[in-house]
Parts: structure tokens; C-alpha cells; sequence
């Protein structure tokens, strides 16, 4: 059997969008952590609670793999991790065990400004540039739709410009990225927010208790919020 671990684990975005408020978070549950040098693993002092800070992506893979037991992530990425899964034949290993109702946004198709939207059919045959390659193939095969996508990790709406792909499948929350691009959104394939992702299966050596403490705080301190 695996070692036992009887800290909980939480996974953070390392920066980006989602790391402060994902940090604000834990720590109006009354969490306080010793930085290790990197900052990239922080001991938790107040609660056996540790964060590790990583990239977003990687969040669901470290809680099915068991690295960790509970992390903060869109929902987009959760997704896209689940559907991979599937792909694969296996289950879908992750839940959302909370929503946090920030980190809104969605996940568009966006087209070139001067161009009249009729439909998803319009996309036939086109390249689509996305860093959600399996939500996007999903959505096509829903709407009986053959096109090419093209992955990128990163700068997807630049992609038109440099006759990389027809189209973008990108995240939107202001919309400010697509104007500055002269790309206007015509289709929603997920709308996302932040949300707390763990295991379909209960926590192990006394993690359980521990998350559970850690959710009732969460709890009090979203109510407080609102
Ligand atoms: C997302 C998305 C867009 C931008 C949209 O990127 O990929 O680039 O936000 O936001 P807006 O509608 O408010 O302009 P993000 O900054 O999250 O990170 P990235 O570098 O991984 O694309
Ligand atoms: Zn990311
Ligand atoms: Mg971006």
C-alpha cells in the first residue's frame, strides 16, 4: 500500500487569474502557512492544511493521481481532464466539490469581426485554434461538425493574425482580448467559474476530517461574502 499522508494537500494556481483570490480564500478559513524557499510548497501552521503551487492544467491530474487531495480550478480545466479520461476508457476521477462563484468566464468560439455568424456549420473545414482541444472536439461532434483543431497552450487569439487557424475557441471574461483582436465571441461552450475539485472517492488516514473542517470554514466564509 501507499504511504500514508495525514496533511492535506491543496493545489493552487502558482499565478494567474485564479492564485490571489484562491489564496484570499484559504486564508479567511483561518489558514496560515510557512513559505518554503521556491514558494512553491507552503506548510500549513495554523491547520495540518499544505498548498502547492502550481499550474492550473496540472491541478486535476495531481488530485487523480492522489498528489494531492483538493485544488482550486475553472471548471474549464476540469473539463477538459475529464474528457480526456473518457477518451482513454477510464473514469472520470474528479468532482466539483464546491462552487466559488468568481473566476466567471466562458469558453467561445470567436471569428474575425467583419464576418456574419449563420451557425456551428459554418465552421466546417475551418481551423479552429483552442488550448481545450477535447472540449472543442467534443462540441463539434455534437453539432455533426468537421473541423481542424489546432492546439495551442497559449496566445490563442493571436492565431488568426498569423494565419495559424481560421477561428479561436478561447476563454472569455471581459472581452477585452477578443476586441483587442478584432474577434467577436458567437458561440458558448461552457461557462466556468472557480471551483474547489477533489476525488469521487473519500480522503484516507484522516484527510477526510481535515477537508472537512476546511469546507465547513470555506462555507462560512463564502456565506459572509455574499
Ligand atoms: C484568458 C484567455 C484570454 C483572456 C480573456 O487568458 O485565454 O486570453 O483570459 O480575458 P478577457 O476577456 O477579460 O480579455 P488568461 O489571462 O487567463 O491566461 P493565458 O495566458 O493562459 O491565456
Ligand atoms: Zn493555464
Ligand atoms: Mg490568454
Amino acid at each position: 500500500p501507499a504511504t500514508t499522508r495525514d496533511r492535506l494537500r491543496v493545489a493552487i494556481q502558482k499565478s494567474g487569474r485564479l492564485a490571489e483570490p484562491a489564496r484570499d480564500l484559504l486564508a479567511s478559513c483561518g489558514l496560515t502557512w510557512r513559505e518554503s524557499r521556491d514558494k512553491l510548497f507552503c506548510y500549513g501552521e495554523s491547520l495540518p492544511v499544505d498548498l502547492l503551487l502550481v499550474r492550473d492544467d496540472d491541478i486535476p491530474g495531481l488530485i487523480a493521481d492522489g498528489v494531492c487531495d483538493l485544488g482550486v480550478v475553472g471548471r474549464n480545466v476540469l473539463v477538459e481532464h475529464d474528457l480526456g479520461r473518457t477518451a482513454n476508457g477510464q473514469a472520470a476521477a474528479l468532482k466539483e466539490w464546491r462552487q466559488l462563484g468568481w473566476g466567471v468566464c466562458r469558453l467561445d468560439i470567436a471569428i474575425n469581426d467583419d464576418e456574419q455568424w449563420t451557425g456551428p456549420e459554418q465552421l466546417a473545414g475551418r481551423r479552429i485554434a483552442t488550448s481545450f482541444p477535447r472540449t472543442l472536439e467534443d462540441w463539434l461532434t455534437d453539432k455533426g461538425v468537421d473541423a481542424q483543431v489546432v492546439t495551442l497552450s497559449g496566445s490563442v487569439e493571436i492565431a488568426p493574425r498569423l494565419g495559424q487557424a481560421d477561428v479561436v475557441c478561447d476563454l472569455v471574461s471581459t472581452g477585452g482580448t477578443l476586441a483587442a483582436n478584432a474577434l467577436k465571441p458567437v458561440e458558448t461552450l461552457l461557462h466556468s467559474e472557480a471551483v474547489i475539485a477533489g476525488p469521487f472517492a473519500p480522503l484516507e488516514d484522516g484527510r477526510e476530517e481535515i477537508a472537512d473542517l476546511l469546507l465547513r470554514r470555506m462555507d462560512g466564509a463564502l456565506r459572509l461574502k455574499e
